[in-house]
């Protein structure tokens, strides 16, 4: 690989002017303080991505409010003043650096695992979710069944991703990802085994992303339309490595222009647990960001083993994607960019390295141990 692989090119996405193609995907990190303000830590390594050469970095999940909205223990949140005052000094860094950040939005949902606000979660409706918790996160056992949101919920859960989206705007964040992938709050009310319901949200894919668009709306009407606000979506799910929507490219196209109209400004399609090329493929030789592209005309980011370089130059070349996210990737070589341009290797990820939890700490464990003499 060299200076000339196409992703090393820049670009603008939603506003915001990209030193090049390559994106940090967001990554949980369970690091937060118990009040879910960011730390020093989590500064130092939003700007190690940054001073690699990533141009853009998407930060790790973050909630949303003190109800429901919490996914897991020590999660940040982008609700208290505290919050944001800890997002901006990480902002800072990283435009420092000469990087841009944008700031997940998070809901958890019914996979919610750890909320300091709330003993029971919500969700679309009361079906359980399916698998167990996640202990890289800090959860063990089965999900319980969710509480099926009432109107007042579901009005709460909007509220709180468009105040959090000011908040972010306000800390210097470049725009906003609306988390609506991997099985999250937003992704149960698109799917269709989760969501039960038979009001406005339930039935047909065009009533299932209804929160979601409504979700887009809310955030650009609080938070300006000049912001960027873009959102993930994936068929993939944390507890659910082989879902797909079941109508393909058809409930795609719905998804995809009813998230356009809402006002989005990019679309980010995750591949949880797969790669790009196996999550992506549609009927009749489309790729479903591919389709994104076509059906929305948005610049549309491609996940899913992209740290395969010849992979993310078909994907950016072919016209698949414009950006192309890097998660496993850019922990293992955090200087990603910089190495492509110079034609260095790159590390393989070892996934001892979030083990037993995935938080930062446990990463410098494993950086010691594996640069310790023998
Ligand atoms: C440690 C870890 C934490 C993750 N947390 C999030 C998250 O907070 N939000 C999200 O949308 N995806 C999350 N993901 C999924 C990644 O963004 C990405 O979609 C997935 O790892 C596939 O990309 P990759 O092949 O480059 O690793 C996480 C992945 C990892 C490895």
């Amino acid at each position: 690989m060299c200076a000339s692989h196409p992703a090393l090119l820049p670009a603008l996405v939603g506003g915001i002017d990209l030193a090049n193609r390559l994106a940090v995907a967001p990554m949980t990190r369970v690091s937060a303080a118990q009040d879910g303000t960011p730390t020093a830590e989590m500064a130092d390594y939003y700007a190690g991505f940054a001073d690699g050469g990533f141009g853009l970095l998407i930060t790790e999940g973050t909630y949303t409010d003190t109800a429901y909205s919490q996914g897991y223990l020590n999660q940040p949140g982008i609700v208290t003043a505290r919050h944001a005052a800890a997002w901006r000094d990480i902002a800072d860094r990283v435009h420092a650096a000469g990087a841009r950040i944008v700031l997940q939005l998070m809901h958890a949902g019914a996979l919610s695992q750890g909320n300091r606000y709330r003993s029971e979660s919500v969700g679309p409706s009361a079906v359980p979710p399916i698998g167990e918790k996640m202990p890289e996160y800090g959860g063990h056992g089965p999900w319980p069944a969710p509480r099926a949101m009432s109107a007042d919920d579901i009005e709460e859960a909007v509220r709180g991703f468009a105040a959090s989206a000011a908040r972010a705007r306000a800390a210097g964040f470049d725009g906003v990802e609306v988390h609506a992938a991997n099985g999250y709050l937003l992704d149960q009310f698109l799917t269709d085994y989760t969501n039960r319901r038979d009001d406005a949200y339930g039935g047909p894919v065009a009533n299932r992303v209804r929160l979601t668009a409504e979700v887009v709306s809310a955030i650009r009407a609080e938070a300006g339309e000049d912001f960027c606000v873009g959102v993930r979506l994936s068929q993939t799910k944390v507890n659910d490595f082989v879902h797909r929507w079941r109508g393909g490219a058809h409930d795609a196209r719905i998804i995809f222009a009813a998230l356009a109209a809402a006002g989005s400004s990019y679309l980010h399609i995750a591949s949880e647990g797969r790669d790009w090329i196996e999550t992506a493929r549609l009927d009749g030789g489309l790729t479903i960001t591919g389709l994104a592209r076509q059906v929305t005309g948005l610049p549309v980011i491609a996940n899913g083993g992209m740290h395969d370089l010849a992979q993310a130059a078909q994907v950016l070349s072919d016209g698949h994607a414009d950006v192309v996210s890097v998660a496993r990737g850019a922990l293992a070589n955090p200087d990603l960019p910089r190495r492509l341009a110079e034609g260095v290797p790159l590390e393989e990820f070892d996934h001892m390295m979030l083990q037993p939890m995935a938080t930062l700490g446990n990463a410098r464990l494993w950086r010691h141990a594996a640069e310790a003499p023998a």
